[in-house]
């Protein structure tokens, strides 16, 4: 098997300044739904690796072609800025075969799923609820996306269009910690969920009895939330040992 697959880039598309999501061709790369890619590029001159690549999650479900992956622009990294310089037909390189264990099929059975994302985490969970799999397996899935900026609330049609085909299922719930906001609630997720603001916007109680919680994006998020489920008996899921959380974090 080689190590990376050739890709072409299919199309693009800016967000904000910062946030950003590009859609490339690479049919021979398959995935189950919630798994990621890596992405390369050739390394700069002198690099140890001829390739510098990096970890992105599918967003397309993977029905669907051509791969779409969302991603933030850092300044200083060495691999984003240059992946949001790419124009259609450009080649963009990817590993031959996808990985990760953050996928529905990695959950365990309840009532409800809480998708609980920060930033570009929210990227997994667009491809999940795209799929049959998460709405055979739950009743009710709630997703919330929690984000500095409201400009930051990106996929909104792509949400819609999951409301619409799955009426009284589903919930969105826009979090924004820097701007007020008409729609969203204010502030962090672990917050929200402490006081009761989370469950009462939805009116769904989340519990060990009832629920399973998908955590994915910015690791204290993801620290923090555990925290707080673990006050109510949340812990970790794992196939020897059924639990109720499952987990990605992005750095
Ligand atoms: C399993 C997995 C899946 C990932 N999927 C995605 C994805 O779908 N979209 C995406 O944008 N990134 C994703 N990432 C992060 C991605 O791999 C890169 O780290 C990121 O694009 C920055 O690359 P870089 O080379 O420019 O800078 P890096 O040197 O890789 O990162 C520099 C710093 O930027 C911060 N950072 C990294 N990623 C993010 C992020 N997503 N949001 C906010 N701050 C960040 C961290 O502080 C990090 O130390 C994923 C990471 C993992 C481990
Ligand atoms: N977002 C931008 O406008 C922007 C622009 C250019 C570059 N960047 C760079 O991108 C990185 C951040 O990207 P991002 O804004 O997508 O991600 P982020 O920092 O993870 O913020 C996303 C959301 O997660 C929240 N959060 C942070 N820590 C948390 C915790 N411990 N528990 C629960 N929630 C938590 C943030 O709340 P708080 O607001 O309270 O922290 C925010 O609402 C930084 O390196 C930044 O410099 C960001």
């Amino acid at each position: 098997m080689p190590a990376w697959v050739e890709g072409r880039v299919a199309g693009r598309r800016q967000w904000n300044d910062s946030l950003f999501s590009l859609m490339v061709d690479a049919p021979e790369v398959t995935f189950i739904a919630g798994q990621f890619a890596r992405l390369a590029l050739p390394a700069p001159p002198g690099a140890k690796e001829p390739m510098l690549g990096r970890p992105y999650s599918f967003v397309n479900p993977p029905s669907t072609q051509p791969h779409e992956f969302y991603f933030i622009i850092l300044p200083e990294g060495p691999l984003s800025p240059r992946l949001a310089a790419l124009d259609a037909g450009d080649s963009v390189w990817l590993a031959p075969r996808a990985n990760g264990f953050f996928s529905i099929g990695e959950t365990a059975d309840a009532e409800s799923l809480w998708c609980l994302s920060t930033g570009t985490g929210i990227g997994p969970f667009l491809s999940m609820l795209r799929t049959h799999e998460p709405w055979q397996k739950f009743g009710r899935v709630v997703l919330v996306h929690s984000v500095r900026h409201a400009d930051e609330l990106t996929y909104r049609d792509d949400i819609a269009g999951i409301g619409h085909a799955h009426p009284g299922a589903f919930d969105y719930v826009p979090m924004v910690s820097r701007d007020v906001h008409r729609d969203a609630l204010a502030g962090r997720i672990p917050a929200a969920i402490d006081d009761g603001r989370l469950e009462a916007r939805v009116g769904l109680s989340l519990t060990p009895e009832n629920a399973h919680a998908m955590l994915c994006g910015n690791p204290a998020m993801v620290d923090d939330v555990q925290k707080v489920l673990a006050t109510r008996g949340m812990r970790r899921h794992r196939r020897k040992e059924p639990g109720h959380i499952t987990l990605e974090t992005y750095w």
